[in-house]
């Protein structure tokens, strides 16, 4: 026997049934999804991991994981000595695989066209010392890395004096005049790229007006991802087609600004230092672009920081 106002209740359950399908079956599913997302919370307190649970950096295998550090552009004897010893000092701590230097190493301004006055007058063999022991600093700030050299226009200056020298030829070996042979350097001739699982490092052969710019000329005229010096700015350009994502970068300078009024007679050149470190995992790769700022300069690089 239902009385009135079970009769009205049941009436009210099944009219809710009608507009609400599957509405019994909703306290089932709330269970399970507490459990998991209990689990979730208990697991990262546990791990410390305040983010994710399943972070990836605890699938790939850290060993598996090739770690560049890039610099350019010193232009020794000229390089700022402060900022050097600052990239020295992150160097030491990162201990890259490969240290790739995209060249301008030394600015060889015994052989250049530009400003000549007595203060900058220099000889050949001064030139080379000074990039010996530039290079030297560098590959013993990174001792266990494989050391990779790419030469720039300022070292090709040589080979072009050479060109109208060529008494001189074989009589001078640059990788031995400026240490990369006495350090280890795999050295790569100027106009060539040293490639890395489809990343492509070289020095560069043009410098358009603003940062990002020749990095765009050369990622649209190869469609390649990479990396180059030269241009003394810092600059990004990113590209997606059917292929995939592409990316090239400009490396900054490692340089004493000064530098530019010998060349352009400019005090406040347009340039950036900068360095690079980039990641490999498999064919895929991932850049770190540092920018040092000028005044009150420093290195932030995951939880480290490095200044003066
Ligand atoms: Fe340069
Ligand atoms: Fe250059």
């Amino acid at each position: 026997m239902v009385s009135m106002r079970g009769h009205h209740l049941q009436a009210i359950e099944e009219q809710e049934r009608c507009c609400y399908p599957g509405r019994e079956y909703v306290g089932y599913a709330v269970l399970p999804i507490a459990i998991y997302q209990f689990a979730v919370l208990l697991i990262s307190a546990l791990t410390k991991n305040e983010h994710l649970l399943f972070n990836r950096e605890d699938i790939i295998d850290k060993n598996s994981i090739e770690t560049h550090l890039v610099i350019n552009d010193l232009h020794a004897p000229y390089f700022h000595e402060e900022i050097l010893g600052l990239v020295l000092k992150f160097a030491k701590e990162l201990a890259p695989d490969k240290l790739i230097n995209l060249g301008d190493q030394v600015d060889c301004p015994s052989i250049s066209k530009f400003d000549k006055r007595a203060e900058r007058v220099t000889t050949i063999a001064q030139d080379f010392k000074s990039g010996y022991i530039a290079n030297a600093r560098v590959a013993e700030a990174t001792s266990k890395a494989e050391h990779i050299f790419l030469y720039g226009n300022h070292e090709d200056r040589f080979n072009s004096y050479l060109a109208g020298h060529h008494a001189m030829e074989e009589l001078v070996d640059m990788d031995e005049k400026i240490g990369l042979k006495d350090y280890g350097y795999r050295s790569i001739p100027y106009g060539d790229e040293f490639e890395y699982n489809g990343f492509h490092y070289m020095h560069g052969t043009s410098a358009r007006k603003f940062a990002g710019y020749t990095a765009k000329g050369e990622l649209y005229d190869h469609w390649v991802s990479g990396m180059i010096g030269h241009t003394h700015r810092s600059g990004k350009c990113c590209a997606t087609n059917k292929a995939g994502d592409f990316a090239f970068f400009e490396n900054g300078c490692l340089c004493d600004f000064k530098l530019a009024w010998e060349w352009f007679k400019k005090p406040f050149p347009n340039w950036q230092w900068c360095i690079s470190v980039v990641k490999f995992y498999d064919d895929r790769w991932n850049v770190h672009q540092i920018n040092i700022p000028r005044k009150n300069p420093f290195i932030i690089y995951g939880k480290n920081y490095y200044t003066l």
